[in-house]
């Protein structure tokens, strides 16, 4: 069984969640620009994507998003193992398994949130993509499904999926009901059981335990840390509120010193947006993760407002972003 620190245990002390049609590499270029520290990860790819599709629309990033975990989709050890392989190959510094994702299009590939009643199942996954993948294999899952008893389901898959060689986990802190429920009901409706997760971290104290589900704040997430649990992941708060999250991350997470400034972030996105243009992309493409830089703050309507209106018209640039930029500079100026 695994034991003491993995390569990414103090990276994973926080992370920004895989999210589908969120964390594209847009997303994780602005993330890694509020944090320097902060694990991120991709959406989830499915193994059979992975090898049959087109890898660098898929799996490629940019230099800037290290530390980066590329999640994967899937139950086929074989695929899972080749798909390991490549993502490692394409310079991903962690692997991870999705064992918590509840909708339809997963459950009829028999993988997600449906893996919870297969551990040996995903052992062998696991151990699969551990013979072939120089960083380290992890696994994100619920702690139960349906008619599941979480209480004896979570220790036990926890211990099983530990003894193919994975160290560290991310437990979403709800059950997923695979039928009657929708995947976003799956993220809200069942309730959050976050005693569960810090049970495990005491019955197993050599395991890297990360707690996902509802946490709001870096507040939250430091109380949570400062109970024990070795990890904290945010998903909805990061992608919507990011600099909430972000800016003062490093410094209150990881004792850096510094912290980040929305303006900044915005300014330094500039270059990366002209990039993206030169190469065919649209402006949309990028601004659509930066609508939330600015919540709760003066200006964030006015900001929100200008991108969303503008950012789809044909030729939209970066001087919209900069006339975005200026309404919330203009706004605080006059705060
Ligand atoms: C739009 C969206 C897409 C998601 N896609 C994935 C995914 O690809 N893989 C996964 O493991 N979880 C996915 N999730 C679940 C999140 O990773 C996370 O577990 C969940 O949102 C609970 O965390 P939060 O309350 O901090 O948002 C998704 C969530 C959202 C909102």
């Amino acid at each position: 069984m695994t034991s003491g620190p993995t390569p990414l245990s103090n990276a994973a002390r926080l992370s920004v969640a895989p999210m589908m049609d969120w964390t594209d590499r847009h997303c994780r270029h602005l993330h890694r620009l509020l944090s320097r520290r902060t694990l991120l990860y991709t959406e989830m790819v499915t193994a059979p994507a992975v090898i049959h599709g087109d890898r660098e629309r898929l799996l490629g990033f940019g230099d800037t998003e290290h530390p980066v975990a590329l999640q994967l989709g899937g139950s086929d050890p074989a695929e899972l193992r080749e798909a390991a392989r490549i993502g490692a190959e394409f310079g991903y510094d962690e692997i991870n398994l999705n064992c918590g994702c509840p909708s339809d299009r997963v459950q009829s590939g028999a993988f997600g949130a449906v893996l919870m009643t297969r551990p040996d199942l995903v052992a062998e996954c696991c151990a699969e993509m551990i013979a072939v993948s120089p960083v380290e294999v992890t696994v994100k899952c619920r702690i139960g499904v349906d008619e599941q008893e979480p209480e004896t389901v979570l220790p036990h898959f926890l211990e099983t999926v530990a003894a193919a060689g994975v160290g560290r986990f991310t437990i979403h802190a709800r059950k997923a009901w695979l039928q009657g429920l929708s995947p976003k009901e799956n993220r809200d409706i069942p309730p959050l059981d976050y005693d569960l997760v810090a049970r495990m971290k005491r019955a197993y104290p050599h395991l890297h335990l990360s707690v996902n589900g509802g946490v709001g704040s870096l507040d939250e997430a430091e109380t949570f840390l400062k109970a024990g649990l070795d990890g904290v992941m945010i998903g909805r708060a990061a992608y919507h509120a990011p600099a909430d999250v972000l800016c003062e991350a490093d410094r209150r997470i990881w004792g850096d010193p510094g912290t980040s400034r929305a303006e900044a972030a915005v300014r330094d996105m500039l270059p990366y947006i002209e990039a993206h243009l030169s190469a065919g992309g649209r402006l949309h493409q990028v601004t659509r993760h930066m609508l939330g830089l600015f919540a709760g703050r003066p200006g964030a309507r006015g900001w929100r407002r200008v991108l969303s209106e503008g950012a789809s018209r044909p030729g939209a640039g970066p001087e919209l972003v900069i006339e975005a930029l200026g309404r919330v500079e203009d706004l605080q100026q006059a705060a």
